[in-house]
């Protein structure tokens, strides 16, 4: 099929009963008007169905989850909330989980194909419960590395690690407050909307890709503490099989992110906006 019949007659274009006599949406015309400049991108992008893309992000998401349970378990002692060692164990699985898996899913939220039809406010809903889940996973995980650092008597926030995520959660906060505050609730105007829209796009991913860093320079210096020379049985350099472990979890987290973006950037994969009529429709506003 070629790239004018993929991309631009989908259910933007079939008969809405809302919208029957809907003037021409822009992508129905794919030869009598300009194509839009993402075309030049959907050209490049593999033509792949979203939902089994979507079920093998899902396993990875999982897989992430799994690999850096299976890490802490298996070779850091397992899991207290005691201050010990053992309750610092929370810190990157609670991280991954929130802030790389759920925040990801959060993220494509809009790009299921039942989120184009119907009304917007109940995909609102899943999208902003799914990030403020991420949010609370990750201010536990930060309870859990600060407990545990107060307790040894270790100074806080002098890495680059811990500056790097303390700045990522703090965007993610204001976020998540302005996304709030512009699309749920009823006071922002319309055009205050369609201009913080694109803003808040360009940031959701941004916070993905400073999460994805956060987990990588986390995962590699906690390699370092734990497998000092002289301490570990096996040192770093020596490539015991727990960094292999962490390293490949690393790597599994690089690949889920990238693909989230991937996703996230594909123009086929997007919510047709023409038809999506409540798309400023608020949590606490009339319905139309
Ligand atoms: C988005 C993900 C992450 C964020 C936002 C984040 C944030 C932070 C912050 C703010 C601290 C400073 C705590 C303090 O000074 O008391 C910290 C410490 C730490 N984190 Fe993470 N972290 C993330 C993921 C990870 C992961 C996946 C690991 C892997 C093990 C990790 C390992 C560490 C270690 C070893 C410390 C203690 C040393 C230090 O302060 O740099 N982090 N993290």
């Amino acid at each position: 099929m070629g790239i004018y019949g993929r991309h631009f007659c989908l259910p933007a274009c079939l008969p809405s009963p809302t919208e029957p006599d809907h003037p021409p949406h822009r992508s129905c015309f794919p030869f009598r008007v300009a194509p839009p400049r993402s075309l030049h991108l959907a050209a490049m992008m593999p033509d792949l169905p979203f939902l089994p893309f979507c079920t093998l992000l899902g396993s990875l998401g999982l897989g992430c989850v799994a690999f850096v349970g299976a890490w802490c378990q298996h070779w850091r002692g397992g899991f207290a909330w005691d201050g010990s060692a053992r309750m610092f164990n929370w810190h990157p699985v609670l991280m991954v989980t929130g802030m790389v898996v759920l925040y990801g899913a959060a993220a494509l939220v809009y790009r299921l194909p039942p989120a184009w039809r119907g009304p917007k406010l109940p995909w609102k809903m899943l999208h902003s419960t799914l990030a403020l889940t991420a949010f609370i996973l990750a201010v536990l995980g930060l309870v859990a590395v600060f407990n545990f650092h107060n307790a040894s008597g270790t100074p806080n926030m002098y890495s680059l690690h811990s500056w790097l995520g303390l700045a990522t959660i703090l965007l993610f906060s204001c976020q998540w407050v302005a996304g709030f505050s512009a699309f749920l609730l009823p006071y922002a105007p319309t055009w205050l909307r369609a201009l913080y829209k694109p803003i808040h796009i360009f940031f959701g991913s941004t916070i993905l890709m400073l999460s994805m860093a956060s987990c990588v320079s986390g995962i590699n210096e906690k390699l370092f503490f734990s497998l000092k020379n002289g301490t570990a049985s096996v040192p770093y350099k020596l490539l015991p099989p727990e960094a292999v472990f962490a390293n490949i979890l690393g790597l599994l987290i690089i690949l889920f992110v990238v693909l989230v973006l991937c996703a996230l950037a594909n123009p086929s994969w997007k919510r047709p906006e023409a038809d999506s009529l409540d798309t400023h429709q608020p949590l606490l506003g009339a319905e139309h």
